[in-house]
C-alpha cells in the first residue's frame, strides 16, 4: 500500500528530524540523507532495525532500534513515502583527494580480489535498482563508510543473497573508505 505523504511529514518532524532533518536531508554527516530514497528500500530498513524477542536485528543499530520500537506498519509506509518524496541535498564529502581511486573501484571494481563493480547493482550513477538495490549518490561519505564498516562487522546482515557482506569481506580499509567519498560526488 502507498504510504500517506502528509502523515510521514507529522511523525519525521516530531520523531526524526533531530538527526535526519525535517525533509531528510541531515547535514550532519553520521546521519544518513534520506531524501529521494526508493520507499520500499527505507521501509525494509525501518523493518530491519527492529528486533524480534531474544534475537538480534537483521540491522543492528542502538540509536534507531529505539526509534522503530513504536512505529506501526503504517507509520513506516507513510515515512518511506514522505522521504521518498523529497528532493535530495549533496551531501558531505570527507577526503576529496581519494575520490579518484573510489571511481575506479565504483566502475570497475578489483579484479584480484574479486570484487565486482558497484556499478553493477547500484547503476553507474548510484540511483540504485528498484526495488532491491538502493541509491547511493549524494549521501555523506561517513555514512557510506560505516555501513561498509557494518556489514563487515556483521552488525548489519540484512543485504538481499548477502551480496553486500560478501564484497566488504573482500575489500581493505583504504577502498571502502575511497569508494564512500566518491559515491558523495554522484
Ligand atoms: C539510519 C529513518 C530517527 C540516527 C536510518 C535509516 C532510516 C532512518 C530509514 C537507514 C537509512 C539507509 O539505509 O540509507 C529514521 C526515522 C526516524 C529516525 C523514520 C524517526 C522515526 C533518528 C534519530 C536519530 C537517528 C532521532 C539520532 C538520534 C540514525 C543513525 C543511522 C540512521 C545513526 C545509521 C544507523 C546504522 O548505522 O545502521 N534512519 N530515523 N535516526 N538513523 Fe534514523
Ligand atoms: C546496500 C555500497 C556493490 C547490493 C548498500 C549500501 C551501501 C552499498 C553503502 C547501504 C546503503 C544505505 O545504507 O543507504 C556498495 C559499494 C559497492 C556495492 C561501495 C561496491 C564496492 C554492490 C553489488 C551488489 C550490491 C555488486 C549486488 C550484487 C546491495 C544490496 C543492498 C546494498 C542488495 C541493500 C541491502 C539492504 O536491503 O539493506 N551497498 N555496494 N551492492 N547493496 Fe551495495
Amino acid at each position: 500500500a502507498a504510504g500517506d505523504v502528509e502523515k510521514g511529514k507529522e511523525i519525521a518532524a516530531g520523531i526524526c528530524a533531530g538527526c535526519h532533518n525535517a525533509d531528510g536531508n541531515s547535514t550532519i554527516p553520521i546521519y544518513p540523507i534520506l531524501a529521494g530514497q526508493e520507499p520500499g528500500y527505507t521501509a525494509k530498513q525501518l523493518h530491519d532495525f527492529k528486533a524480534a524477542a531474544g534475537e538480534t536485528a537483521a540491522r543492528d543499530n542502538m540509536i534507531m532500534a529505539p526509534m522503530v520500537a513504536t512505529l506501526s506498519e503504517s507509520d513506516i509506509e507513510n515515512l518511506a513515502a514522505y522521504y521518498s518524496q523529497q528532493k535530495p541535498q549533496p551531501g558531505i564529502v570527507g577526503d576529496a583527494s581519494l575520490i579518484e581511486e573510489g571511481k575506479r573501484l565504483y566502475q570497475g571494481g578489483n579484479l584480484e580480489n574479486f570484487i565486482p563493480a558497484c556499478s553493477s547493482c547500484h547503476s553507474p550513477n548510484g540511483q540504485g535498482i528498484p526495488p532491491h538495490y538502493p541509491r547511493i549518490d549524494g549521501q555523506h561519505a561517513a555514512y557510506t563508510l560505516s555501513q561498509l564498516q557494518a556489514f563487515r562487522l556483521g552488525t548489519r546482515k540484512n543485504d538481499t543473497n548477502s551480496a553486500m557482506q560478501m564484497i566488504v569481506s573482500r575489500m581493505s580499509e583504504q577502498e571502502m573508505k575511497a569508494v564512500s567519498e566518491y559515491i558523495t560526488t554522484l
